[in-house]
């Protein structure tokens, strides 16, 4: 090969120059060089690095949930069903998705839109959990994880009308993988704030400043809405959403509603944007809309086993396209698709692996639920930090005051306010939080992301250490008398 032909930053798709995605961003970089030299004996004032930036439950020490798991083990190895000592409906779960399988193996390719089995329980599921609204096959689609499906979303609105460039509205602060996607595709991306002050409700007065702000030069198509919130931990009312689904049909827009984190709510309930747009009526209930739900969170949290199904109301003929589009990638991972299959339809209470089943799903409820009040008494607890209530998900993003020659310390080594200040974290405490730049976050105002379901111990020392750090620190910067 010629080597002027080889490929260079200046020669390759310019906008993967552009993805940023601070949840691995170089505070993690840090954290995994400072973790080996720990490894080699260097002295440290902690002996181990927390990592608290992503939402991975399982690596943060959930054990998985047996009957998925011994569903996924009868599914690869199905001569085995026989002698097993499984409960009988893991058995039958096994045989019902091999008999859905071509050849009955989990390693052949499914449809592309994922195994008929599940994306039947899909529909069934959210019937369901929308007391009774319908949902039909035919608008599920299986993906490998919520990214992909959010990605395949994207690509179907990557259009220019009226000679406008297409534009998706994405909240301020947002999970970075819109930002990310968005940028990979070279699609725009119109901010609208949250609003910190209300609890992160979405102000429609905000929605239409932001529209307003950007509709003369681009053409908007979908706004994302990520309910429960991630970073921010909000569930939204339902009177929040209606203000949303008019906004969003005023301007005809796609409405991609992000409820990844609809399994894992702390407080209020859950109001999935697809019932509520049905009780609103016409001409609401008949918007386009995708919402999702994934294995990566909730009680499953298989992020590992990458599966997601979207809800997909468009009309057939975009579904269409779309279908033939992600044949080109042959199917999501069908032992992913099984282990979804395991959440759609959980073990029911007539049934022998319930009372297993049910006394770990609740372990894992009660464990957010305690974390989620800890966390929060303790930020608002630590003078200059403040927290709203975590509502949902399985994070924390508090606000910290961040005194002026901190900042100016920070602007003379070219970071970021809260990136300095989370850098400072890490080397003092070994605790590896995300900046709140890398979500996004009003102008003026500094905050971070903390995971917050370690285990009991490791996450009181992590609040005990954000104290003693901030204290620390806001003695060093304190502004001089
Ligand atoms: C709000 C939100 N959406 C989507 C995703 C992507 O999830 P998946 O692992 O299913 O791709 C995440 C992952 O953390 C998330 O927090």
């Amino acid at each position: 090969m010629k080597l002027e032909g080889r490929l260079s930053k200046d020669n390759i798709n310019p906008h993967l120059l552009d993805i940023e995605y601070a949840v691995r961003g170089p505070l993690l970089q840090r954290a995994e060089q400072i973790q080996r030299e720990l490894d080699k004996g260097v002295k440290k004032p902690f002996t181990k690095v927390i990592y608290a930036n992503v939402g991975d439950c399982h690596a943060l020490g959930q054990k998985p949930i047996t009957f998925i798991r011994q569903v996924l083990s009868l599914v690869s190895d199905p001569e085995c069903i026989a002698s097993s000592a499984a409960p009988e409906d893991v058995k039958q779960r096994a045989r019902e998705l091999l008999a859905d399988c071509t050849s009955g193996s989990v390693g052949s390719y499914s449809p592309p839109a994922g195994l008929r089995i599940v994306r039947r329980r899909g529909a069934e599921y959210l019937r369901k959990r929308d007391g009774g609204v319908p949902a039909d096959v035919d608008d599920i689609l299986l993906g490998a994880g919520a990214t992909d499906l959010i990605r395949a979303v994207f690509q179907l609105i990557n259009c220019p009308v009226d000679g406008k460039p297409p534009a998706v509205m994405v909240p301020v602060p947002q999970y970075p993988v819109f930002s990310g996607l968005l940028a990979e595709l070279g699609v725009r991306r119109v901010d609208y704030q949250l609003s910190e002050d209300a609890g992160w409700a979405l102000d429609p007065r905000e929605l239409r400043r932001s529209w307003l702000a950007h509709a003369g030069d681009h053409a908007l198509r979908a706004i994302v809405i990520i309910n429960p919130g991630n970073p921010t931990g909000q569930v939204l009312s339902r009177e929040n959403i209606e203000e949303v689904v008019r906004f969003a049909y005023e301007h005809g827009l796609l409405i991609l509603a992000d409820e990844v984190y609809q399994e894992n709510i702390v407080c209020k309930p859950f109001h999935s944007f697809k019932k509520v747009m049905h009780e609103m009526g016409e001409p609401y209930a008949s918007m386009d809309l995708c919402s999702l739900l994934t294995l990566s969170k909730g009680w499953s949290a298989e992020c590992g086993l990458r599966a997601a199904l979207a809800e997909l109301r468009v009309c057939r003929d975009v579904s269409a396209v779309l279908g033939r589009a992600r044949a080109v990638a042959q199917c999501p991972p069908v032992l992913g698709q099984c282990a979804l299959d395991c959440v759609l339809r959980p073990p029911a209470p007539s049934e022998p692996s319930y009372a297993q089943f049910s006394q770990e799903r609740s372990q894992i409820h009660r464990t957010l639920c305690a974390r989620a009040a800890a966390a929060h008494a303790a930020f608002n607890d630590i003078p200059g930090y403040s927290c709203n209530t975590i509502d949902g998900a399985m994070f924390a993003f508090p606000r910290v005051e961040i005194p002026a020659r901190a900042q100016a310390a920070a602007a003379s080594l070219g970071h970021t306010p809260d990136e300095f200040y989370c850098l400072r974290l890490l080397e003092a405490t070994g605790i590896c939080v995300v900046p709140g730049s890398g979500f996004g976050q009003a102008a003026g105002s500094f905050h971070f992301r903390t995971t917050i379901l370690h285990e009991r111990d490791t996450f009181h020392h992590m609040l005990r250490e954000f104290r003693r750090f901030h204290l620390m620190f806001r003695e060093e910067f304190a502004d001089e008398e």
